[in-house]
């Protein structure tokens, strides 16, 4: 299992000997990890040596013995709303992160649910500050399915309203499901939602440490496989229509891997492919056999808000005083 790097150390032993007592291990379904940074759980959650998380509705308890009725007694085996992707064992789903009404068939609330998603992730992410403000996002949950349920894998959040042309907010795979390629497979799908919706879109700013060297792995995979596609004549433009990437994140990866240079006088840049290195790389990723998103088992229509629930997020009135 992956263990927090040695920024993460550092950052956990410049906590506080009270904000140390509260890291502990964390049980979620059949897995349990450490958890790597201090998530603000209610104080008596955080006075066991483990918390227990259900991994279908991620109600948080204290003790197995709690964990252990509610695993007989929760009514979930997915998550609360829309399946919009299903290809083999993979199922994601998109949940808004309003709050709805609970039904006989969902009985939770889609903002609770997403509350303790957000909580979740404060536990592998210490940058990210949002817990309780869910109703502007909409969360893509990814998840493996067999006869018991649908079972959490890892999620991205994404702003419905994004001025910055963010597509994904916040991004996690469970350590426990760490390094096998879901992380690719989810910045695949964030790109695949920005495709449909005909944009071009780039993760929400600072990343991680693991989030910048995922994004890096996963723009070169693309921009390579392109590249091998496309003849020398090819530009920026051109790969970020085909990509949805944004031209600066094109420009910034091609730099980082020698294929890009700027003319000292048309101040043009160029791109330079580097055939040995494209079909190289090609063979590593076979090697791999990472599962790959299959495009047309995506069954979405982007998301749009009323006039009035845009105005309630942003906080902005939407009649006209005259
Ligand atoms: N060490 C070195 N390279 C790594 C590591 C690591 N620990 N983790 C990922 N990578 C790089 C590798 O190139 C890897 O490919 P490889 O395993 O074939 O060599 C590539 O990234 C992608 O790996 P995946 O298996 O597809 O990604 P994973 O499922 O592990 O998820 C993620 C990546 C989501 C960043 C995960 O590490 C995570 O949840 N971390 C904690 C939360 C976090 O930091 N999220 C990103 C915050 S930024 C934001 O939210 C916009
Ligand atoms: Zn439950």
């Amino acid at each position: 299992m992956f263990q927090p790097d040695t920024d993460s150390t550092n950052r956990t032993s410049a906590l506080s000997a009270t904000e140390l007592f509260k890291i502990k291990d964390v049980r979620i379904g059949d897995y349990t990890m450490k958890a790597w940074f201090v998530a603000p759980y209610p104080e008596e959650y955080t006075q066991q040596p483990q918390l227990y998380i259900c991994e279908f509705c991620f109600k948080y308890m204290a003790s197995d013995y709690i964990a252990g009725r509610h695993k007989l007694k929760c009514a979930m085996k997915h998550p609360p709303g829309d399946e919009i992707y299903r290809e083999g064992a993979i199922s994601i789903f998109e949940v808004d992160g309003r709050k709805n009404k609970a039904t006989d068939d969902v009985p939770y609330h889609n903002q609770m649910y997403c509350q303790n998603l957000c909580l979740i992730a404060k536990m592998f992410l210490d940058h990210k500050t949002l817990y309780y403000d869910v109703e502007p996002f909409l969360f893509y949950i990814m998840t493996e399915v067999d006869e018991d349920g649908c079972h959490f894998v890892g999620y991205f959040s994404k702003e419905k309203c994004s001025a910055m042309n963010y597509n994904v907010s916040c991004i996690l795979t469970l350590p426990c499901y760490q390094r096998k390629g879901y992380g690719q497979y989810l910045i695949d799908f964030s790109y695949l939602l920005t495709k449909r919706e005909g944009k071009t879109g780039t993760p929400e700013r600072p990343l991680s440490d693991l989030g910048l060297l995922s994004y890096r792995s996963y723009w070169r995979s693309v921009l390579f496989r392109e590249l091998r596609k496309v003849d020398e004549a090819t530009s920026v433009e051109e790969l970020s229509a085909r990509t949805s990437l944004t031209p600066d994140d094109i420009i910034a990866c091609l730099q980082l891997n020698d294929m890009l240079f700027k003319d000292k006088i048309t101040g043009r840049y160029q791109i330079d492919i580097h055939d040995q290195t494209l079909e190289e790389h090609a063979k590593k990723m076979a090697q791999k056999n990472y599962i790959q998103i299959v495009p047309e088992k995506l069954t979405w229509t982007p998301f749009v808000l009323s006039k009035e629930r845009l105005a309630s997020i942003t906080g902005e009135a939407t009649h006209q005083v005259k």
